[in-house]
């Protein structure tokens, strides 16, 4: 069927094309992001945008920075690099009752030159408690975005912003003016941040305090992929114009921002009156629990922009606007008890437990203290007063201790040295917030780790789902991986849920397990860091796990010489086989059937390729000469040997190349002599990934 009157792109300039997709996009965007109104359904977006990815991949030229491709394109950065704002960013001035605010109005009028009790118009808006952004656009375009910083200079995170759907990438202005600068808050909604940070928790990462924590960690990421995940939402509600360009109000600069194309909050009121400023304040200090993103007050603003330049600024703050902010969802209460939970991967997170207390509307009485750095920072003591915090839908947590209560004598609290679960020693690997338990048999860990042991990557056991673990461990049935393979076939089937037919396909499908390869068996064991890649790495050197338990505990130096492997994981691996359960694990899991190794035909496999001088490299000769920046000289050439080349000591014309570090010396010379290729350790390592790849 060819009909090009349908709608098909036969024939069209590729230019056009790409344009209309562009604008057909961002329009699509702008409904499904700003309006909540999708044009149209998500495969149909997809669609449409892999057709203009694959147009510019074809036409580079016809990449533009409004292009919606563009909003993920962005490469990881080094750092962020300061930049000066176009106009700078103010803070505002606070009132946390209206009798302040009832001050800061008279002052204002005064300025003014008013009569006191003039009524003048005012604009309230919610005070999204997110972080600060300026956007630049010139012609139309978003050409850069900042943090705040210190008002005067910020950090430039386009690539970053970019991936923030409501945040348009091209004003809905025409014709646009020569330059725009926006500002608005960036934020966390309540239930993308629960998401965050409960798979942060399956990782073992540490959790972040609150959504505007979050969305502070995530704009300074520097990977815009990490930040694209993330999620992160808009509202904007600062216009900056030239000069005679500008709507005569803040109302009428929220309704340009709005057909501009961003997100305008909604709940923003034009208020004839100081009463009418109160009444909005009081209505929203209910109202904003039910709002599915955090706010901590409402700012007003004078509407009229001829009496804004008036009134003028002081210090660092605008005369004419003021935060009116709600008390802060907090009390203090005493501490009884410091008590850890074990996540699933083992990660301990100190909780304290203290005297009920009424927050946001809900009694509270335990606070997570994230990780051992937060307990620290917090200096808990035994029978501290401490003071919590609870807003809305967020985690309660414990902001401060009140020290000047302290109990005399009372003693310092830090996270136990082994497992609350199962007495193991508990490890934090350097550079990581989180404290874990490593013993794969802990009750607190088993279900995860059974969970994971029976998945698709790992030894795939149909018939073993989530439910099922929960009543086996529950009924203390399996206390360890290699306990599944102990369960038969009646007790099976006389749990909830199971008929013999499925306890019996259950016990052949455990059996059948018993033959995944090595590389599975390893990945399913859970270490930290060890994922379906690096167990397929670390499985082919070291063909089995006495291998390489022996590297691991005695010579990590052989660990971390395998591609891919770095000084962390070796380190997993040195703490994983340490632990007497695993090792008992691994022991049970052999004389339960399981290899625990290459079996002999990728062995001899292996073995062939060798001597026929397989690998990417076969046939190529090195010569390794000077210190390499971070390889010693036996891992260099353990890398080299892996990849079938050969290292021989001396230079020849038979030399393929000469890997060169600091203070190279005659070798090099003589290479050089030779017209044999050179390498860095950079070229090296480049090198190898080509040859694997
Ligand atoms: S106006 C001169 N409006 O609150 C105008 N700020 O405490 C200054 N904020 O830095 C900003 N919602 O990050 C304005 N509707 C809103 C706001 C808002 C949140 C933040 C903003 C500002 C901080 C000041």
């Amino acid at each position: 069927m060819n009909r090009p009157d349908a709608g098909t792109n036969t024939g069209t300039d590729p230019s056009q094309r790409a344009a209309e997709l562009r604008r057909l996009l961002n329009r699509a965007a702008h409904a499904y992001y700003v309006l909540d109104a999708p044009l149209m359904e998500d495969p149909v977006y997809d669609q449409l945008y892999r057709e203009l990815l694959e147009l510019e991949q074809r036409h580079p030229e016809l990449r533009s920075p409004d292009s919606p491709t563009q909003r993920v394109g962005g490469a990881p950065a080094e750092g962020f690099e300061s930049v000066r704002h176009r106009i700078g960013l103010l803070s505002l001035d606070n009132a946390f009752n209206t009798d302040e605010l009832e001050a800061w109005y008279a002052r204002l009028l005064k300025v003014l030159d008013r009569e006191p009790g003039t009524a003048l118009p005012m604009v309230g808006e919610l005070k999204i408690d997110g972080n600060a952004l300026a956007l630049s656009y010139e012609h139309g375009v978003l050409v850069r975005a900042a943090t705040r910083g210190d008002g005067e200079q910020g950090e430039e995170i386009t690539a970053n912003v970019r991936t923030i759907g409501a945040v348009p990438l091209r004003l809905q202005i025409d014709p646009a003016p020569a330059w725009v600068e926006v500002r608005g808050e960036a934020f966390i909604p309540d239930a993308t941040f629960a998401a965050i940070n409960a798979e942060r928790e399956e990782r073992g990462e540490a959790l972040f305090a609150n959504p505007r924590n979050a969305c502070a960690g995530t704009l300074r990421q520097l990977d815009p992929a990490v930040v694209a995940r993330r999620r992160l939402d808009f509202f904007a509600y600062t216009l900056h114009l030239p000069d005679g360009a500008a709507p005569p109000s803040q109302w009428e600069a929220l309704q340009w921002l709005r057909q501009a194309g961003f997100k305008v909050n909604p709940n923003a009121e034009l208020l004839p009156d100081l009463g009418a400023v109160e009444r909005f304040f009081q209505q929203w200090d209910g109202g904003r629990r039910q709002l599915p993103y955090a706010t901590d007050g409402v700012v007003v603003k004078l509407n009229a922009l001829s009496l804004q330049d008036a009134a003028g600024f002081t210090q660092k703050a605008p005369r004419w606007a003021i935060a009116l902010k709600y008390p802060a969802e907090e009390a203090p209460s005493r501490l009884l008890r410091l008590t850890c939970q074990v996540g699933r991967t083992g990660v301990v997170t100190p909780v304290a437990e203290f005297e009920p207390v009424a927050l946001a509307g809900t009694s509270v009485s335990r606070a997570t203290l994230h990780n051992a750095d937060r307990l620290a920072e917090l200096d808990l003591h035994g029978g501290d007063t401490v003071v919590v915090r609870k807003a809305g839908e967020i985690i309660p947590e414990v902001v401060r201790v009140l020290a000047e209560l302290r109990p005399a004598g009372a003693q310092r609290l830090e996270l136990p040295h082994t497992c609350p679960e199962c007495g193991s020693e508990l490890v934090r690997e350097e550079g990581e917030a989180a404290t874990r338990c490593v013993n794969s048999s802990c009750p607190a860990i088993l279900r995860g780790a059974l969970r994971h042991w029976v998945s698709k990557g790992a030894l795939d056991v149909d018939g073993l789902g989530s439910k099922l673990i929960e009543q086996l461990v529950d009924r203390g049935l399996v206390g360890s991986i290699a306990d599944l393979y102990r369960l038969d076939g009646a007790v099976l089937a006389s749990l909830e849920r199971m008929g013999s037919r499925s306890a019996d396909n259950l016990v052949a499908a455990l059996q059948a397990s018993k033959g995944q390869p090595w590389h599975r068996q390893l990945y399913g064991l859970g270490i930290h860091h060890v994922g379906e890649v690096n167990a397929k790495a670390l499985a082919a050197a070291f063909p089995s796990a006495a291998d390489l338990a022996t590297a691991a505990l005695e010579s990590p130096d052989l660990v971390t010489a395998v591609f891919g492997i770095g000084a962390e994981i070796a380190q997993s691996l040195q703490q994983w086989f340490a632990t007497p359960a695993n090792q008992q694990l691994l022991s049970a899991l052999e004389r339960l059937g399981f290899s625990l190794a290459l079996s002999p035909e990728a062995l001899a496999a292996q073995a062939q390729l060798g001597q026929a001088g397989g690998g990417p490299l076969s046939g190529q000769t090195f010569v390794l000469t000077g210190t390499l920046p971070s390889l010693s000289r036996s891992q260099a050439q353990a890398l080299i040997e892996a990849a079938g080349g050969k290292v021989s000591g001396s230079v020849s014309k038979k030399t393929d190349y000469v890997v060169a570090g600091a203070e190279a010396g005659s070798k090099l010379s003589k290479a050089e002599a030779l017209g044999v290729a050179v390498l860095d350790e950079q070229g090296l390592r480049r090198l190898l990934e080509a040859a694997a790849a």
